[in-house]
């Protein structure tokens, strides 16, 4: 019998999420944050070469991509800090390897946003949202070590730059 080699398993766990994004939200964030829990707690099924990053800053290596989704590596240097966002689609990410804080805010305007909680996320911790809901945060490395993360975003990387609808302004609480 042909021994499947992970990478084959992953392409076959992609196929899979990529069909269900055609199903109800609330049962395709639940099959995003399983193939990301999937994934988190067998990380030799990844490419390690895709995990790696730069020094200095976010690095993306894209893992998989369709029309429908785009599932990506990001590897947070110390210091690496995205802006405040939110997002135009679909946002679920697990985090593989060291720490990052999550921040999340509370829009004033379509250019001003006021923290609401901060907290230091865990390997193993797999968040998912959808634009309809709350999803405007900023994701910090304040960490010694690089942090490793994966994420599944409901965009074609090929047709938009990247999954973030706006950026704001930190404004006093
Ligand atoms: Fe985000």
């Amino acid at each position: 019998m042909a021994q499947s080699t992970p990478s084959a398993d992953v392409a076959a766990m992609m196929a899979d999420l990529a069909a269900s994004v055609r199903r109800p939200p609330g049962a395709y964030l639940a099959a995003a944050r399983q193939t990301l829990q999937h994934l988190l707690s067998r990380p030799e099924l990844l490419d390690p070469s895709r995990l790696v990053g730069r020094s200095e800053g976010l690095t993306r290596n894209l893992l998989f991509g369709t029309e429908a989704i785009s599932v990506w590596a990001m590897v947070w240097a110390p210091s690496a800090v995205t802006p405040v966002h939110d997002h135009h689609c679909s946002c679920c990410f697990g985090l593989l390897r060291g720490t990052l804080r999550e921040t999340w805010y509370r829009p004033i305007s379509d250019t001003h946003a006021v923290a609401t909680q901060d907290v230091v996320r865990e390997p193993g911790f797999v968040a998912c949202m959808m634009p309809t809901g709350p999803n405007l945060h900023r994701i910090a490395n304040d960490g010694p070590e690089a942090a490793v993360s994966i994420h599944v975003y409901g965009y074609d990387h090929r047709a938009q730059e990247s999954s973030i609808h706006r950026t704001y302004e930190i404004a006093a609480g």
